[in-house]
């Protein structure tokens, strides 16, 4: 096949996104296929005379992420692409690729934006589509829709932090709580706090990414989290952080150990994987997710959210899962690719 691995974006996810893309262009060539690996962002201005050149089976792309949280303004400036987050010549080339393989993390690949503008193309892309896209960015949409097909997630408030009453919010949710953006990933914005004045500072925190903000129960326990493969359950994984909860430094700075398959019991394992099942048919997704879980000291399981575009690098959750079950990173994506 000749695909495009869509990757970077105008995000500050667009490090890891490039670093996973690599690795996914490197692994699908290596199963024989041609492969371009394409910033959606910075496109490519000037075209070969034989674009069907770009494709190529042989290539090692490598992409290292820098030490620090990479700057937007200057890859404006540099590209003069602006607020146009799809670059020159992007839709050209993956209409020529037989399939485009969604690399990106953020806001873009995740809302169903881009999704959307490649089925206007005619393109065929991986994973999701626009629409669960968008239901799973939402965090009180997905929550909504999780309690309508029977899946259980902690009970939340979606709250105004310009208009609501805080002292309201604490007699519904109760403290500890947590309190996070509608629509982030990686735990950007994210807090859990036991005082009112630690609620009011996760707040304000929480507010810069939107007016209107998550505040939900805690749920005391472990953390799990279940990959969905072409309508497959993989064992889950259970994430445990050194310290703290999993934000974004447990997550990304190697502070966290992950267990797979969780040492739980049958039982909780076969719960887990129905749930993230009804979870995935609950908010239309298409493909590959990955669902986030806490397990309570009484067994209960409580779905946290859905990950449409899960990380990808060798040693990220959903391999590791699917590792688990004998399928390696390149049978993954060629999977991905073809579901
Ligand atoms: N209700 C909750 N109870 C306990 N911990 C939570 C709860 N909600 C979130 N967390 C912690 O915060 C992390 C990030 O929350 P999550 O809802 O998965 O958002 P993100 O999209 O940022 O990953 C989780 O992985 C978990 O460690
Ligand atoms: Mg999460």
């Amino acid at each position: 096949m000749k695909i495009v691995v869509l990757a970077g974006g105008l995000s500050p996810e667009r490090e890891v996104s490039l670093t996973s893309g690599s690795l996914i262009a490197n692994a699908l060539m290596g199963r024989g296929h041609r492969v371009l690996l394409l910033d959606v962002y910075v496109g490519m201005r000037d075209l070969p005379v034989d674009i069907e050149s770009l494709f190529r089976p042989d290539r090692e792309y490598t992409h290292r992420v820098g030490e620090t949280v990479p700057d937007l303004d200057a890859l404006k400036r540099e590209t003069g692409n602006g607020e146009a987050l799809i670059g020159a010549n992007v839709l050209k080339i993956c209409a020529m690729a037989d399939r485009v393989f969604l690399a990106l993390h953020g806001a873009m690949g995740e809302n169903g934006q881009l999704q959307a503008t490649l089925d206007t193309h005619g393109i065929r892309y991986t994973g999701s589509g626009y629409a669960g896209s968008l239901l799973a960015m939402d965090k009180d949409i997905s929550k909504r829709l999780f309690r309508l097909a029977g899946v259980p997630t902690p009970d939340w408030v979606e709250f105004d932090i310009a208009e609501g009453s805080v002292d309201e919010l604490i007699a519904r949710i109760g403290l500890p709580c947590v309190v996070k953006p509608l629509d982030c990933g990686s735990s950007v914005g994210v807090s859990i706090v036991d005082t009112r004045d630690a609620l009011l500072l996760a707040l304000a925190e929480a507010g810069k990414w939107g007016r209107r903000v998550l505040v939900e129960k805690k749920i005391e326990g472990r953390e799990l989290t279940v990959g969905i493969l072409d309508g497959i359950a993989l064992p889950a994984v259970e994430i445990i952080p050194e310290s703290g909860f999993y934000d974004y430094k447990n997550k990304y700075q190697g502070t966290t150990r992950e267990v797979c398959p969780a040492e739980i019991d049958a039982e909780t394992a076969n719960r887990a994987a129905a749930l993230s099942r009804l979870a995935f048919s609950a908010l239309r997704l298409g493909g590959y997710a990955r669902f986030d879980f806490m397990l309570d000291r009484d067994g209960g399981l409580w779905c946290l959210e859905a990950n449409t575009l899960p990380g990808m690098t060798p040693t990220s959750l959903l391999p590791m899962a699917a590792s688990a079950v004998g399928i390696s990173y390149g049978e993954l994506c060629e999977r991905i690719l073809n579901i």
